[in-house]
C-alpha cells in the first residue's frame, strides 16, 4: 500500500511516467532502460536525439555515413539535437569493398561521444582507443559464449541479440527465452536483451529474465521520427509476426529481413540443389538499393532488415509516445500485476 502510494506520488512528479533505475541507466546515464539500437540507413541524427530526448539512448550509425568525415558531421547534427547522452554504432563486417574502420573509430573519439555500440566482429582492436577516450562499449552478441568474451576483454555491456532479431541472429537459432537466463546466470557486466522486443509486456519479460534493460531496432523503425518513408512503416504495421524471413543461411551469416518479394527470390535461389554463389543474389541485396527503398517507398526495391516483433507493431507513435508507453505499461505489469500474484 506504501509502495503504491509512493508509485502515485513518482507518477504524478515525473508526468506519469516513473523512472527506472537499473545498471544500464546507471552505467549509460540515461532515464530509462531503452536502447535503439544500430540501423543502416535508418539510424540517421533525427532518430538518435529523439530516442534520447525521450529518456532513452539513441544511436547514430557509422556506416550510414559515406565517410568518417560524414559521421563527425552527423554526430555534430545530434549533438545540436539533444543535450541528453547518445550513442554510435560501429558494425564491423567484412565487405567487398574496404571500409577504414580505424577512421571512423577516431571520427567517434574525437567527437566526444561517450557510448559507444559494436557488432559483428569482436571489437577488441579498438578496445584500447575507446577506452582511452573514456568512452563505453557495449557489444552487441548473439550467444553467450561471445557475451563472456566480449565481457573477458574489457567491454562495459553487451547486448544480447536473440534468434528474433532483425539483421544478422548468428547461426544458433537461440532464442532469448533461453539466451537471457543464460546471460544473468554467467554474465557479470550489465546486458541489454535485443530482438523481438516493443513493448512493456517484453521490457517487464526481459527484466524479469535478468536484463537490465531492453535494445530495440524494429519497432523504432515505426516511430514518427525514423527517416524511412511511410511506405515501409505502414507495411510493417500490416504485417504479422510471419512476415519475416531468413537470408544468406547458405553463406553462414543468416539474415533477419522483411519477407517481401525480394526476400522470397533469395531464399529461392538459396533453396536450389548445388552450392549458391554471392553472385547469383548480389544484384537483389545490393545495400544502395534497400537505402532507395527507404527512400522512395518502392517496397520491392531490394531488401531491408526486419525482426519477429512486426507482429506487434500496430502504429506509427513518437519516440517520446513510445518509450513512456513502454516505461509505464512495463511498471504497471511488475508493480501491479506480478506483484497482486505474489502479495495473496
Ligand atoms: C533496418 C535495420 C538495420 C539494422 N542495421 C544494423 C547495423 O547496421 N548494425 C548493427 O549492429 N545492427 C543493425 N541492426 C540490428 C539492430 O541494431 C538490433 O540489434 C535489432 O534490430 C534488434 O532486434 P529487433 O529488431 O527485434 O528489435 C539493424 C536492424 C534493423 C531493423
Amino acid at each position: 500500500m506504501v509502495y503504491a502510494v509512493e508509485r502515485d506520488v513518482r507518477r504524478a512528479l515525473t508526468g506519469g511516467n516513473a523512472e527506472m533505475k537499473t545498471r544500464i541507466t546507471e552505467l549509460l546515464g540515461i532515464e530509462h532502460p531503452i536502447v535503439q539500437g544500430g540501423m543502416q540507413w535508418v539510424g540517421l541524427a533525427e532518430l538518435a536525439s529523439a530516442v534520447s530526448n525521450a529518456g532513452g539512448l539513441g544511436i547514430v550509425t557509422a556506416l550510414t555515413q559515406p565517410t568518417p568525415e560524414d559521421l563527425l558531421k552527423e554526430i555534430e547534427r545530434c549533438q545540436s539535437m539533444t543535450d541528453k547522452p547518445f550513442g554510435v554504432n560501429l558494425t564491423i563486417l567484412p565487405t567487398i569493398k574496404p571500409v577504414p574502420y580505424d577512421e571512423y573509430a577516431q571520427a567517434i573519439v574525437d567527437s566526444g561521444v561517450k557510448i559507444v555500440e559494436t557488432a559483428g566482429r569482436n571489437p577488441e582492436p579498438f578496445l584500447p582507443l575507446f577506452k582511452e577516450a573514456g568512452i563505453k562499449v557495449i557489444h552487441k552478441c548473439t550467444s553467450i559464449r561471445h557475451s563472456l568474451k566480449a565481457e573477458k576483454i574489457g567491454c562495459d555491456a553487451v547486448s544480447v541479440d536473440g534468434f528474433e532479431c532483425a539483421g544478422h541472429p548468428g547461426e544458433d537459432d537461440v532464442t532469448n527465452m533461453i539466451l537471457l537466463p543464460l546471460a544473468a546466470r554467467r554474465l557479470k557486466i550489465p546486458f541489454l536483451a535485443s530482438g523481438g522486443l516493443g513493448d512493456g509486456r517484453g521490457l517487464a519479460a526481459a527484466l524479469a529474465m535478468g536484463a537490465d534493460g531492453i535494445n530495440m531496432g524494429t519497432r523504432f523503425m515505426v516511430t514518427k521520427e525514423a527517416p524511412i518513408h511511410d511506405n515501409v512503416k505502414q507495411k510493417m504495421i500490416e504485417a504479422t509476426e510471419l512476415d519475416t524471413a531468413l537470408i544468406y543461411r547458405s553463406f553462414r551469416n543468416t539474415a533477419r529481413v522483411f519477407k517481401n518479394s525480394v526476400a522470397k527470390q533469395v531464399m529461392e535461389i538459396e533453396s536450389r540443389p548445388g552450392e549458391t554463389k554471392f553472385e547469383d543474389i548480389q544484384p537483389l541485396v545490393q545495400g544502395v538499393k534497400g537505402r532507395e527503398l527507404f527512400e522512395g517507398g518502392d517496397l520491392d526495391k531490394g531488401i531491408w532488415s526486419a525482426g519477429m516483433i512486426v507482429g506487434l507493431i500496430d502504429d506509427n507513435p513518437s519516440c517520446e509516445e513510445l518509450v513512456t508507453r513502454i516505461v509505464a505499461e512495463a511498471e504497471d505489469i511488475l508493480s501491479n500485476r506480478l506483484r497482486e500474484m505474489v502479495s495473496g
